[in-house]
């Protein structure tokens, strides 16, 4: 008679927590970096001005791809405000900023090489101001912001990018390494390369995904690893700063976790996720060899469409990062596909993979079609990187969540951030991964590429109609503040 009705209440208070797991407090370390993350086409604005050319951002949106005809013409205006932002950094407290550089603004024609004075220095001029606030930058070379000439040339897919990039390198590295101490090569070369030319659903829109992301990473990798290299050879005795390179990557847990080809099938797909990458810079030097055996299990007899490494690349892959930059936002779960599974895949990664990947309905949402709150993931993750790679340095270089109106009393995203950074302390503190900093998604309100300014991720709201742009902050600013201050969450 008793039972039944507590059962009741359990079930419906388990229903009412929107997360799980945040009864765990504790500081981190003392030397951990907080900071906000932005990049360059997503709040600058001044698409033409001082002498920027055209990327493929610009053309994409131009062309009307983007939601309701939004571009990135104008965004958050940063590249006349950057002051004010400096001073909502600078109100929030943090260590640090992550923002990025457009290689547009820097190098207006990559096939001349001529550097653009103008565009060198609206950086210099950032990176001063936050020095005068006691900011510390984390630099992002390349955010997807392809300059359109070296798209019409053949984009990823044309090796002779790799030369086009280390000169691009070497120019800020020689220009802002007196100042810069942490760089990150490129952000999220899988969303670059699967999304760009696989779906299609980013710039430039391409949908070849049999072949063209497996070359476009190719391209990449070596782009990473040769930067890497201009950076040992000719700055780092000097400048003694630190070179890493972010992924994104889901969590990915088995549907059934005690179905032992369900459990397979996760490591895979983790594999042609976060392995993809990860695999080549911090374990081998190659790929993983599960993604090898799948793609050439599914490219014509005696091929393979994923391109092979010489040995020479191999060893200038191998180990050619000093950390680990993260981007975590969700977790998929993951079964195999089954011969008579009746789906419809469009061929290239869910095909070589031989996936189905799927979220728990149980999960909550966001703004975002793809973003499912599920904080464990995240723990997960960072205990799957450190067995993985040997526990190599991981800066979370992203974590965010997403609405559509913009509400300042955003209380899911309190929630949010209160319960994956609380897993990231207990992954810190209770399982030593080597995490030693954090940079929130985003600073503000911003231009979220195909979805322009519908999916909010900012802890400072910002009408887009409005002619100032007034940054407002909103309730997860202030959480931020605080947790910042106190370092964790003291008891
Ligand atoms: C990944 C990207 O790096 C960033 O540009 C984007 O806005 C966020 N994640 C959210 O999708």
């Amino acid at each position: 008679g008793t039972i039944f009705p507590l059962i009741l209440i359990n079930v419906f208070v388990h229903l009412l927590l929107p997360v799980e797991g945040t009864d765990y407090y504790g500081r981190f370390p003392s030397n951990f970096m907080w900071g906000l993350a932005t990049s360059a086409h997503q709040i600058e604005g001044a698409w033409n001005a001082s002498g920027k050319s055209e990327h493929i951002w610009d053309r994409f949106c131009h062309a009307g791809k983007c939601w309701k005809g939004d571009t990135g013409d104008v965004a958050c205006d940063s590249f006349h405000k950057y002051m004010v932002d400096v001073q909502l950094l600078k109100k929030i407290g943090v260590t640090h900023y992550r923002f990025s550089l457009a290689w547009t603004r820097i190098i207006p024609n990559p096939l001349t090489g001529e550097v653009n004075q103008e565009g060198l220095n609206y950086y210099r001029q950032l990176i001063d101001e936050l020095q005068r606030n006691n900011i510390i930058p984390l630099v992002t070379i390349f955010h997807w912001d392809l300059p359109q000439s070296l798209e019409d040339i053949g984009s990823w897919a044309n090796e002779s990018l790799i030369g086009y990039y280390n000169h691009y390198a070497d120019v800020v590295f020689k220009a802002y390494g007196d100042k810069v101490k942490h760089w990150i090569t490129f952000n999220e070369p899988w969303v670059i390369c699967w999304m760009g030319y696989g779906t299609g659903e980013y710039a430039p829109g391409i949908k070849e995904p049999a072949t063209r992301p497996y070359k476009c990473a190719h391209t990449i990798i070596k782009s990473h690893a040769e930067a890497y290299h201009t950076y040992n050879d000719k700055y780092r005795n000097t400048q003694k700063g630190q070179v890493g390179i972010t992924m994104n990557s889901d969590f990915m847990a088995p549907k059934d976790p005690h179905n032992k080809s369900h459990i397979e099938a996760a490591t895979r797909a983790q594999q042609f996720n976060l392995g993809w990458f990860a695999h080549p810079i911090f374990k081998s030097g190659d790929y993983p060899d599960v993604m090898k055996n799948y793609v050439a299990k599914n490219s014509p007899q005696g091929t393979s469409r994923l391109p092979n490494f010489t040995a020479q690349e191999i060893a200038r892959n191998n180990g050619s990062a000093d950390f680990l930059g993260l981007n975590h936002y969700t977790t998929s779960l993951v079964e195999p596909l089954r011969r008579n599974d009746n789906v419809h895949v469009t061929g290239g990664y869910i095909d070589d993979q031989e996936n189905i990947l799927s979220h728990d309905p149980a999960w909550p949402g966001s703004g975002s079609t793809w973003l499912f709150v599920v904080p464990w993931g995240f723990r997960n993750l960072l205990n799957w990187i450190r067995t993985e790679y040997g526990n190599p340095q991981v800066i979370v270089t992203e974590n965010g969540v997403t609405d559509n109106n913009g509400t300042v009393q955003d209380k899911h995203r309190v929630d949010y951030y209160r319960a994956y950074i609380t897993e990231m302390l207990k992954a810190i503190n209770e399982d030593k991964c080597n995490v030693t900093g954090y940079t929130a998604w985003s600073l503000m309100d911003n231009f979220e590429w195909s979805n322009g300014y519908h999916e909010k991720f900012g802890i400072h709201y910002i009408n887009f109609s409005d002619p100032e742009l007034k940054r407002v902050p909103k309730d997860s600013a202030i959480f931020f503040q605080k947790l910042i201050t106190e370092n964790g969450f003291p008891d």
